[in-house]
């Protein structure tokens, strides 16, 4: 089984979200910068200032992108301008919709890497994903050992040296999806759960120590969104189906 390669669709003009149903959505972060001035538009006061902090243009501009899809992209489902959204953020820096800006119950969360942007929607239950743009590491083997669990190194490293750059994002990205699906960020540890990893085999969270019936509560998968990427998400819930969209800014 070769990782999976999703067919990324247009979005219909009504776009619906059953409860069954993840939807992920795609986003190049590189636009124009007339684009990019129009989405900053659709920002609050407080995402103006965090994109005024960016040292570097190209970053500020990223940004700007995203964000400004995110808004999008809620304005969307919850059929609310998108600069009336308030989002408030858990302990951890995890962003919510605030309780005013609700109107349904709508879980998100995005990633970026480099040129792209990824973002998932749900109406029930938490949901995490995680992008990395697949990039030579010369301490691959360090980092692995420092925030992978023991049996996730050992498999890593028992690896053929050319398919461990792949296991090694696809362990990332599954590992990151999971806590950003629980909102602790990095005060979770690393090396007390273990994912799936080597190239070609199902995506699945495996085990997570203390809690065996973690594993039956979520669902995960994995998929290329672009050449040279990888990702993954992950959402509460067994049977979830997951709809691929791509986002272009003003198709809608
Ligand atoms: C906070 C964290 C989610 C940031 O991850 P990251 O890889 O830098 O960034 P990502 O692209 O995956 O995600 C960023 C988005 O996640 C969201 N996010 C921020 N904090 C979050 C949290 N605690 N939980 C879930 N989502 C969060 C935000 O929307 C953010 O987008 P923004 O920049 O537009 O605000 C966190 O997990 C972290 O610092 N990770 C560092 C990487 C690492 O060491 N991973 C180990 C994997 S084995």
């Amino acid at each position: 089984m070769t990782a999976m390669i999703p067919e990324w669709h247009w979005p219909p003009d009504a776009l619906t979200l059953s409860r069954q149903t993840v939807h992920v959505w795609y986003v190049a972060l590189e636009q124009p910068a007339p684009l990019a001035h129009q989405l900053e538009q659709l920002l609050s006061s407080d995402e103006r200032e965090r994109a005024a902090r960016f040292h570097f243009e190209r970053d500020r501009r990223r940004f700007v992108v995203g964000r400004g899809a995110l808004r999008t992209l809620l304005s969307r489902y919850l059929q609310v301008e998108p600069t009336q959204l308030k989002l408030c953020y858990g302990k951890y820096g995890k962003p919510y919709l605030a309780e005013e800006s609700k109107g349904s119950a709508l879980h998100f969360n995005l990633a970026h890497s480099h040129e792209l942007a990824v973002y998932a929607f749900t109406q029930e239950g938490e949901v995490g994903i995680d992008i990395e743009y697949l990039h030579p590491l010369a301490d691959l083997d360090q980092i692995a050992d420092r925030f992978f669990s023991k049996s996730e190194s050992t498999i890593l490293l028992g690896l053929p040296e050319d398919q461990r750059l792949l296991a090694f994002f696809n362990c990332w990205t599954r590992k990151e999806a999971y806590i950003k699906a629980l909102g602790e960020g990095l005060s979770h540890p690393l090396d007390q759960f273990q994912v799936s990893l080597i190239p070609g085999e199902p995506a699945q969270l495996l085990k997570v120590q203390g809690s065996p019936e973690e594993v039956s509560r979520w669902f995960m998968t994995a998929f290329v969104p672009a050449p040279g990427y990888v990702a993954a998400l992950i959402a509460e819930g067994r049977d979830r189906s997951v709809e691929y969209w791509q986002y272009f800014p003003f198709s809608f």
